[in-house]
């Protein structure tokens, strides 16, 4: 996080000034391109790619509501899977996004068609695609593409890499412009990028794995969550139930954080030991040095520090949740106690698909609300109430009404 009140001081693993510059006219992303890109990417992306059109909903500013359009899809390639989707969760970050929240950061590309939680049908496969046929079940999540070839990619952990593809609103090496996500009827991607999906899970709730689930699931497997620790969770919206449920199955002792008296049966029945209302200081109080692990998953400004006390010596607390505003540490929390704070973003390919697995061996899936694409305007404002159990999942055969 960034200095408060500083220029933005963020060391991004991507080209801030090339997104920039795919907001203007095509040409000059073809420029940007040419700097930063290999040149192989570049000859591809000159070249005409047959092309496809997509229904899809997007935002055409950062005040507008997500409407309904078309877009253009590029024919499956070699190693290209067509996805038609059928669920596609709602993130916070897709309302981050398309309101230009994040604009120090990744300034938002209009239009602008979010979604990262994937879940749908094959329907055409490239001739070298190895994993797929049509009419399995397949899943995309954060990430289309990377290098493939750096330290990061070769260990597994390509949300790290330099070079990577998310999934919307990122330089799109194949038809320039910025790629396009789940709101849509249809995505093509690399199969390198697309998951199996365990076919006891029900698809609604599967989507939100794809953001939600990962996203919580690497944290706590690389801080070492497992029987005997005590685990907090800190917001229970769609990432933090997905956190309950994780830590619950890991073993762990688990502690809801919420705002929201009115879902502290719910914590419980997610998976959560002990629930605290977080504006209660004597709750808080009790609760004081106890915990190895913290998952911070709220989308909003709020008191760290208060979290940052309740750790006990070298335990960590990790950000999952990505504000708006930058936060405010208190030194002494940490240097008292040699405690931690990090960060973590979604996770590589190997854990994503390690995570489904364990999900389909757990019977994990998100809980959702599903909603035809039509509401989804509707469902932004209520994320924004804290009013989301846990998880729109847009049911997109709705887009078919279009
Ligand atoms: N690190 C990553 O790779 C990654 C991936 C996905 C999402 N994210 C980020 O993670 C955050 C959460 O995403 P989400 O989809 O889970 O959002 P969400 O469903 O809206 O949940 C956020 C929760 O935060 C709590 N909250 C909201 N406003 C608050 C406030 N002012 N003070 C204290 N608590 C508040 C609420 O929980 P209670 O009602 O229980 O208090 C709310 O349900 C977002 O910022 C998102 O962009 C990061
Ligand atoms: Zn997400
Ligand atoms: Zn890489």
């Amino acid at each position: 996080m960034p200095a408060r009140g500083g220029p933005a001081s963020y060391s991004l693993p991507f080209s801030h000034a090339f997104i920039k510059s795919c907001s203007t006219a095509k040409y000059q992303i073809r420029l940007s391109c040419l700097s930063e890109h290999p040149r192989s990417i570049l000859i591809k992306a000159m070249h005409k790619i047959p092309m496809y059109k997509a229904s899809a909903y997007s935002a055409a500013s950062a005040t507008s509501s997500l409407a309904s359009t078309t877009i253009a899809r590029r024919d499956p390639t070699e190693p290209d899977v067509q996805i038609e989707i059928l669920f596609c969760g709602v993130c916070h970050s897709d309302l981050h996004q398309v309101r230009d929240e994040w604009s120090a950061v990744m300034p938002t590309v209009y239009p602008c068609v979010p979604g990262h939680e994937i879940v749908g049908r094959v329907t055409k496969v490239g001739s070298a695609v190895t994993k797929f046929k049509p009419g399995d079940l397949a899943a995309v999540g954060c990430m289309v593409d990377s290098d493939r070839t750096c330290a990061e990619c070769q260990e597994g952990l390509e949300q790290f890499c330099r070079n990577m593809t998310l999934t919307y609103n990122f330089p799109d090496k194949h038809l320039g412009g910025v790629t396009y996500g789940g709101y849509s009827d249809s995505i093509v991607v690399d199969e390198r990028f697309v998951m199996r999906v365990p076919s006891n899970l029900n698809l609604a709730g599967a989507a939100p794995l794809l953001c939600a689930g990962i996203t919580t699931y690497s944290p706590m497997r690389h801080w070492g969550v497992t029987q005997g620790k005590k685990v907090g969770v800190v917001g229970l919206g769609g990432l933090g139930h997905m956190g309950v449920k994780f830590a619950h199955a890991l073993g762990a002792h688990v502690v809801v954080f919420t705002t929201s008296p009115n879902k502290k049966d719910d914590a419980i029945r997610l998976g959560a030991d002990e629930v605290v209302i977080s504006r209660n200081s004597n709750e808080m109080k009790k609760q004081a040095g106890s915990f190895d692990f913290i998952l911070d998953a709220v989308s909003a400004d709020h008191d760290i520090n208060a979290y940052i006390e309740l750790l006990r010596r070298d335990g960590n607390i990790t950000l999952v949740g990505a504000p708006e505003k930058p936060l405010s540490v208190a030194a002494f929390g940490l240097l008292f106690g040699r405690r931690s704070l990090s960060g973590s973003p979604i996770g590589g390919l190997p854990e994503t698909q390690e995570m489904l697995d364990f999900c389909g061996t757990h019977n994990i899936t998100a809980d959702v609300e599903v909603i035809p694409i039509q509401k989804v305007n509707e469902a932004y404002d209520r994320l924004l109430k804290s009013d989301v159990k846990y998880r729109f999942s847009i049911d997109l055969a709705s887009l078919k009404s279009e």
